[in-house]
């Protein structure tokens, strides 16, 4: 794993942000899933790129068309691409071809979280899974391989980068809560989490 924290200055967070708002304008807004139990995400999401993940009663995968306006997902900004080249380059993936951003968004309530999760959706589990943090601080969760494994707490502040690679790729980590009011980026408080995957 790296952690890179405080990666992106103040006026490359400011815009980040910019463009996640403008992503979640041109998908129609964001969402809170269900998860294949039926249970609701504590946090809402929405996708650019080439697909988006989805959540529901069928089940996890990726899809190109946005069931909630039944277009395809916006696409990836240049910018994107470009920010997540350079950072998998740290990680010797030179070749990383970032086909999707998840963009998760953690209200800044007791009840956001996300639970203790492997990033196993995608068709190819060998490149990096990259993360951006933007908005309030939060405490994240790392482990092993396996959901009993050990874990091990970090605060993920806005500006920070995280890549899961090698050993740690499939590494099961959680979103344990938000740390209201840590930071001012987001008029209303909370969080936002950018996620970059190569799919294929
Ligand atoms: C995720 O694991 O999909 C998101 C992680 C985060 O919000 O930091
Ligand atoms: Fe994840």
């Amino acid at each position: 794993m790296l952690h890179l924290p405080n990666y992106f200055n103040l006026a490359q967070q400011q815009e980040l942000l910019t463009i996640a708002r403008n992503i979640a304008q041109l998908n129609g807004g964001m969402t809170t899933p269900t998860m294949p139990n039926g249970a609701r995400y504590n946090c809402s999401q929405t996708s650019c790129g080439l697909v988006g993940w989805l959540s529901d009663r069928k089940g996890y995968r990726y899809s190109k068309i946005n069931p909630e306006n039944s277009q395809p997902f916006a696409a990836m900004p240049p910018q994107l691409t470009e920010i997540a080249q350079k950072l998998a380059l740290l990680v010797d993936e030179p070749h990383y071809q970032p086909e999707t951003c998840l963009i998760n968004f953690y209200a800044a309530n007791c009840k956001s979280r996300l639970g203790l999760h492997q990033d196993n959706t995608e068709q190819n589990l060998k490149p990096c899974i990259i993360s951006i943090s933007l908005g309030d601080d939060c405490l994240f969760s790392i482990g092993g391989n396996n959901r009993k494994d050990p874990t091990t707490d970090l605060i993920l502040r806005s500006g920070d980068a995280l890549i899961l690679h090698g050993d740690s790729r499939l590494a099961f980590h959680a979103v344990k809560k938000i740390l209201p009011g840590t930071s001012n980026l987001l008029k209303n408080n909370g969080r936002l989490n950018l996620t970059f995957r190569q799919v294929y």
